[in-house]
């Protein structure tokens, strides 16, 4: 099998595994990152996002071998227990979630949502939110808890 190396939430990593094995097979089976969700399993649902790069992207629906020399990130890498990202302190202030299974993806399109526009409209996070789905109904105080998580980071 091929030595694959890529950065996992800021950590040189790598693998021996078939390079056409999906990258969330990969995060969950053999790096124990479990945050990452399976939810479809064909990249409609949103529940396996990580950011690749600054981007969000489907973890089952990406092959190994494209992550090659890349930068991953899962919930994981966005903050913990001890020092939260924003947006995950904002969810829990907002109490922006039921069972919970979406919203480690639904984090991860938040983040990349930040990255690339601090400042989102209302309207603007709805659309980044288009993809990922969530079946209790959260998604109004998620848009809420987003939104109180871009002012608080605009504000620091
Ligand atoms: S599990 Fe990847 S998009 Fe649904
Ligand atoms: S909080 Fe349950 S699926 Fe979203």
């Amino acid at each position: 099998m091929p030595d694959l190396r890529f950065r996992l939430n800021g950590v040189e990593t790598h693998v021996d595994a078939d390079p056409d094995r999906s990258l969330l097979d990969i995060l969950r089976g053999e790096l124990g990152m479990t945050g990452p969700h399976f939810g479809c399993g064909a990249g409609e649902c949103g529940a396996c996002n990580v950011l690749l790069g600054d981007r969000a992207v489907n973890a089952c629906d990406t092959p190994l071998w494209s992550v090659a020399d890349k930068d991953v990130t899962t919930p994981e890498g966005l903050g913990s227990v001890g020092r939260p990202h924003p947006l995950q302190r904002a969810f829990i202030a907002e109490q922006a979630m039921q069972c919970g299974y979406c919203v480690s993806g639904i984090l991860i399109s938040a983040a990349a949502l930040l990255k690339r526009n601090p400042t989102p409209t209302d309207a603007e996070v709805r659309a980044a939110l288009d993809r990922n789905l969530c079946r209790c109904g959260s998604h109004n105080r998620m848009v809420r808890a987003i939104l109180r998580a871009a002012r608080e980071m605009a504000a620091s």
